[in-house]
């Protein structure tokens, strides 16, 4: 404990700035977290890195069309790689608006550096944390629309599905919904975006819970997916299994996509490598594969389900039903007591690390950042800790301690006191922010 209370004030309470040696079970994130298969290091072996046209190259585009039906490709560094390539592309002017069941934070953070305004609209079920519903993640269709109408069409620069829904706590988007708002992107002639960084947990979701999709391979319900969509921008460091990577393709806006490779040069790197070596495209091919495969997906969700119903049987108020990638603690009504701008949240995932050692992440008000205009720290809908579980990586009794822990914090609740900054970076603030505690 003292160890950990040394770290943790060398790391200015911000688990961002800790060690990794300094933990020992690393819940951070699920992002370039998880481990490789055998096929995947074999694939590294086969890397051309050919500046130009490498064989790497082709094999990843032949395996993200037959995944997404989608025959233009750029790989790119990472999510955020390929965020920052498109979104000021589609902000064609200022002032404009994105619209999305929810923005994770690299993406707001694009939508804002493009000089337009992201606007939020999940479905009202996800705030009912307790209460059971398939697809917490969907988009408030009658909201977007209302928006579109009030803003006018011509400013709206596009619709973003994000899939699953990080920032809701993972939650599944319906190919309904799916459906429903890419008919509205149809009548207002607005793109839609899918942000799917986690699209096969999402698939394998509709393939449990959407009904007439339960005899469809996870495989075909993708597929359907992305017909419903123009652009696909993917953090390949999920559901693609591999420890850096990401990818845009593009439906079949050919102008688009030469406007994305034009961009994708200064940014990220000729378009046939993006961001990425050729080794990294191999990897990436055979991940994509393994990550739709449904054995592995049934084990991934119920690892991420046994452990949120561990927690709730306990009492601890967590975001029901279980997400795919991660377990959301809810930490405003854990600590009504501390303000949602002195980050409950927070203070939370700080007394878990010195509780046993493990390092969670913030999502909350401390993660929404400041109004642009006006300056003022932005209220989340949610105080989440996000335990986020990183792929074929922990066992169940790894899991054990982790409950056991959250269980003792939960415990002391009434204990834990809110955090304010000392250093306080202007965008993405939470990574490098350094904190103290307000006594
Ligand atoms: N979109 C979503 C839905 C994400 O969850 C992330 C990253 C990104 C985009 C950005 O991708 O990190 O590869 O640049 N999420 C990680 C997380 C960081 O911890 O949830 P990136």
């Amino acid at each position: 404990m003292e160890e950990r209370e040394t770290y943790l004030k060398k790391a200015h309470n911000n688990l961002f700035l800790l060690p990794s040696e300094a933990v020992f079970i690393d819940l951070l994130t699920d992002s370039g977290t998880g481990a490789m298969s055998h096929y995947q290091w074999a694939a590294l072996m086969r890397g051309d890195e050919s500046y130009a046209g490498s064989k790497s190259f082709y094999a990843l585009n032949e395996t993200v069309t037959s995944i997404t039906g989608y025959e233009h490709m750029i790989p790119t560094h990472q999510g955020r790689g390929a965020e920052q390539v498109v979104l000021p592309i589609l902000a064609k002017k200022p002032g404009m608006y994105f619209i999305s069941n929810m923005h994770f934070d690299t993406t707001r953070a694009h939508v804002d550096l493009a000089g337009a305004t992201p606007i939020d609209c999940v479905v009202d079920e996800c705030f009912d944390i307790k209460g059971y519903s398939p697809f917490k993640g969907n988009m408030n269709v009658a909201k977007c629309e209302k928006y579109i109408k009030d803003l006018g069409a011509d400013n709206i620069a596009g619709i973003i599905m994000t899939i699953t829904n990080n920032s809701a706590g993972g939650q599944p988007v319906s190919l309904e919904n799916l459906k429903e708002v890419y008919a509205l992107s149809r009548k207002y002639g607005v793109p839609l975006i899918i942000d799917g960084a986690r699209f096969a947990e999402n698939s394998y979701f509709i393939h449990l819970r959407e009904k007439g999709y339960q005899n469809k391979s996870v495989a075909d319900i993708a597929k359907e997916i992305f017909k419903y969509a123009d652009i696909f921008m993917m953090s390949a460091k999920k559901d693609g299994l591999v420890n850096i990577g990401g990818l845009i393709a593009i439906k079949d806006d050919e102008e688009l996509f030469r406007e994305c490779q034009g961009r994708a040069v200064p940014y990220e790197g000729f378009p046939t490598y993006g961001g990425l070596a050729g080794r990294d495209m191999e990897a990436l091919a055979v991940g994509l594969k393994e990550g739709i495969e449904e054995d592995y997906l049934q084990h991934r969700l119920d690892q991420v389900r046994y452990l949120c119903d561990k927690l709730k049987n306990a009492g601890v108020p967590v975001q029901y039903p279980a997400g795919g990638h991660a377990v959301f603690v809810d930490c405003k009504s854990m600590c009504p007591h501390i303000p949602f701008d002195q980050f409950p949240a927070q203070s939370v995932c700080n007394a878990v690390y010195l509780e046993a050692g493990i390092r969670t992440v913030e999502v909350g008000s401390m993660l929404m950042g400041r109004d642009a205009k006006t300056g003022e720290n932005l209220e989340s809908p949610f105080e989440w800790m996000r335990l986020a579980i990183p792929r074929r990586t922990y066992t169940y009794a790894h899991l054990d301690m982790v409950a056991n822990a959250v269980i003792k914090v939960h415990e002391k609740r009434d204990k834990l006191k809110g955090v304010t900054f000392e250093y306080e970076p202007k965008i993405l603030r939470h990574f490098m922010a350094r904190l103290k505690y307000i006594e």
